[in-house]
């Protein structure tokens, strides 16, 4: 969707801190890993390369996961060297209960930006198609059912990452721009 926007897309998954055991006894876990086994794990020389980042994380009462609170800790050396400043930055999440913690999720990541020095760009009500989707302004958010699918019509919250997506694209050409 960034892609539509005109970005250089590049998909990274942040290394998985469970045991295979663990992993094993979760058949959605399971075939989750297996699903994303050719996607690379994200280093913190990729968010020095890259002049925006969309993150997204499933909510852990009411938090971000281990997983990418993990990689977060993994970027105090860019951050002391000023690598992370003005990284153009948003953030999706999913949850199972609509008020299970999805805002708070989002804004506890953004928590960490703020220390990076990035732009947060959150898509606010910046577009009709996020009163669609929840009217999420921190990011969109999706709830999941009990077998981990997608509560609700799923073409809404497409439009949505798509908006985010494109907004985050269009601020982070204002930023490069600005910079030259
Ligand atoms: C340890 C743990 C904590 C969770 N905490 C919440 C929560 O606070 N609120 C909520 O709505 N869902 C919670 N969930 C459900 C997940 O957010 C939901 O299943 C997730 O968005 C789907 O991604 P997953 O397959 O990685 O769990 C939790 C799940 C786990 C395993």
């Amino acid at each position: 969707m960034a892609k539509e926007a005109g970005a250089e897309v590049k998909i990274f998954k942040v290394q998985e801190l469970a045991s295979q055991a663990v992993i094993d006894k979760n058949p959605a876990w399971k075939a989750h890993v297996e699903a994303t086994k050719d996607i690379p794990v994200i280093t913190p020389d990729d968010i020095v390369e890259a002049d925006a980042i969309i993150f997204s994380t499933p909510t852990r009462f009411g938090n971000i996961a281990a997983q990418m609170k993990q990689f977060l800790d993994t970027t105090g050396g860019i951050w002391f060297h000023g690598k992370t400043v003005n990284k153009v930055v948003s953030a999706m999440t999913s949850a199972q209960n609509a008020h299970g913690g999805q805002e708070a999720t989002i804004l506890n990541l953004y928590t960490s930006m703020y220390h990076w020095g990035a732009i947060v760009v959150a898509p606010g009500y910046t577009d009709a198609s996020l009163f669609a989707a929840g009217g999420n302004p921190y990011g969109t958010s999706v709830s999941v059912d009990q077998n981990n699918q997608m509560v609700g019509d799923k073409e809404a919250y497409q439009n949505a990452v798509k908006h985010q997506a494109k907004r985050v694209v269009t601020v982070a050409e204002w930023v490069k721009k600005g910079m030259q």
